[in-house]
């Protein structure tokens, strides 16, 4: 099935679950508020490398990312690594489906356990380059 189809029959699911049942509401609302994972220093460390290794071409300064996300932001919120009102559900959803300019990020490229580092670093308290 294609990516869109799965998009669009996910949807129709979730929008027909949403108004059958109001506890499929309450568990997907609850998780996608889920919480960064513990964030170890390594973990972090981890996460930095990843970040480095995937995101930083566009994330730091001078990158598409950082360009962008200033026009469309502000300068304050253009740099991802020090922001800290980033949801790790959101990260997460963006790095998988992408982001208008930005591309999805796939499994090969970036393995769940990096991705869930990637927002551990990126949820740490003053996470900076
Ligand atoms: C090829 C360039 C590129 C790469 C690589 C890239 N991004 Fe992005 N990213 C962008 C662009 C461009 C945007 C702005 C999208 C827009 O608003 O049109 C963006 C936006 C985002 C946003 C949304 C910020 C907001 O406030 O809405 C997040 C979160 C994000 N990127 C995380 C990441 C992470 C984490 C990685 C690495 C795993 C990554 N990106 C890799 C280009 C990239």
């Amino acid at each position: 099935m294609s990516r869109l189809v799965r998009a669009v029959a996910f949807a129709c699911l979730a929008a027909s679950s949403l108004a059958a049942a109001p506890a499929f509401a309450a568990e997907a609302a609850s998780s996608a508020a889920a919480p960064a994972p513990a964030a170890t220093p390594a973990l972090i460390e981890r996460g930095r490398a990843a970040f480095t290794h995937r995101c930083s071409m566009c994330h730091r300064e001078g990158g598409t990312g950082t360009f962008i996300l200033a026009r469309r932001l502000g300068a304050e919120q253009s740099l991802i690594e020090k922001r800290t009102n980033l949801a790790p559900e959101y990260i997460r959803y963006v790095v998988r489906w992408g982001l208008v300019n930005m591309p999805r990020i796939s499994r090969v490229e970036l393995p769940d356990p990096d991705l869930e580092a990637v927002v551990a670093y990126l949820s740490a308290p003053r996470a900076g380059p």
